[in-house]
């Protein structure tokens, strides 16, 4: 027998899919043009609400029986919920604070979480889904490592009757098979640290960029915004991967700063660590802080004490803390509740007048 808390789900797919959930032969090319089991619109999805659980009346029941009035709608509560949550990566602090924030909204909410952690592999990433659709849970949280060849697992879920929300980065392929996504607006995230760098360098300058790793919307969308504001008169002399780490992002600046011996004005690293470790090549080539610019994105921990001990002078804040939102999210998708399709997490931009304050408190 299926699990209660899947039962508005089921009708849901029993009512708009038809045919298309009862054969599980999955064709990777061409997906089926079935209504999908989610309304989109541009600003809210619909899920058809579970007014009612349809009465199964046995073939030997009597007319009183149909009489009966129908039960009222069953109200799934967190404590029903058990939420398949196929990490990325442990690869830097930020991740860490995805990872605890998933967590410990779990516990606190007394969610059963299946966590796993893919090791920056997309197969692992889905064979940990398929685990989790073989053993049945409610709903599944992924934050995508990359952004394309979703469509036949995301198809194994549907067809399972299990909602996926898409988390962090958001994926490209067919959008009627995951119910939403909750994330970042990673080109504002851009179009922000491009002008801070702009008050950075008012009468404009020679800039290097460390971005994040290639392929990941993360650092496209990082890249594209932040060439959107970027004022005509500072050039970005060279741009490299440091691939969201230290050590990549250590060397990559290592080398920026023999090839471009006193020409560079200021740095934009695409998140934190990179930014951790362009600080150590700096400081490696005798450089005092401040004295090159850096602007930074993610607002970790880290990033708030390179702003209070001067290193960079901005922090274009990208939340990690998204365990309340996804697991809030779940429940309603479940309730037939209406939820947004596209849900942004809130973030700001930090300076060093701010960070002192901010660093005693500051979770990740
Ligand atoms: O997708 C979010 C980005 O990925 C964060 O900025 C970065 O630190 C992480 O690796």
């Amino acid at each position: 027998m299926k699990n209660l808390s899947v039962i508005p789900v089921v009708i849901i797919i029993s009512v708009t899919m038809g045919l298309a959930a009862c054969n599980p032969t999955i064709n990777p090319v061409v997906l089926p043009s079935v209504t999908p089991k989610v309304i989109l619109s541009t600003e809210t999805q619909t899920v058809v609400p579970p007014t009612e659980i349809p009465t199964v009346i046995p073939a030997t029941a009597t007319a009183t029986a149909t009489l009966t009035p129908s039960p009222t709608p069953i109200q799934i509560t967190y404590k029903d919920l058990s939420v398949c949550f196929p990490q990325m990566s442990s690869e830097n602090g930020w991740r860490a604070a995805n990872t605890a924030s998933m967590k410990e909204t779990a516990k606190a909410l007394g969610i059963k979480l299946v966590y796993s952690n893919a090791q920056g592999s997309q197969k692992n990433q889905i064979s940990a889904i398929q685990a989790c659709i073989k053993q049945g849970v409610n709903v599944i949280a992924l934050p995508p490592v990359v952004p394309d060849g979703w469509d036949v697992i995301l198809m194994e879920a549907y067809n399972a009757n299990i909602p996926v929300i898409i988390m962090d980065r958001k994926i490209l392929g067919n959008d009627s098979l995951y119910a939403a996504h909750i994330g970042s607006d990673l080109l504002s995230e851009g179009k922000k640290a491009g002008e801070e760098m702009n008050k950075l360098l008012p009468d404009g300058g020679n800039i290097v960029e460390l971005s994040g790793i290639a392929g990941v919307d993360a650092a496209y969308w990082r890249a594209a915004g932040f060439r959107e504001s970027l004022n005509k008169n500072i050039t970005i002399m060279d741009s490299q991967t440091g691939k969201f780490n230290r050590k990549d992002a250590f060397s990559v600046m290592n080398t920026f700063l023999k090839k471009y011996k006193g020409e560079i004005d200021a740095v934009y690293a695409h998140n934190d660590d990179m930014a951790v470790g362009v600080v150590q090549a700096m400081k490696t080539a005798g450089l005092k802080p401040g004295q090159t610019k850096i602007v930074s994105v993610d607002g970790t921990r880290e990033g708030f004490q390179l702003l209070v001990t001067g290193w960079v002078q901005a922090e274009i804040e990208c939340n990690p803390m998204m365990g309340q939102q996804v697991m809030e999210m779940a429940l309603n998708i479940l309730n037939g509740k209406q939820v947004d399709v596209e849900v942004n997490t809130n973030e700001t931009v930090f300076h060093p007048e701010e960070a002192k304050a901010l660093l005693p408190t500051r979770k990740y």
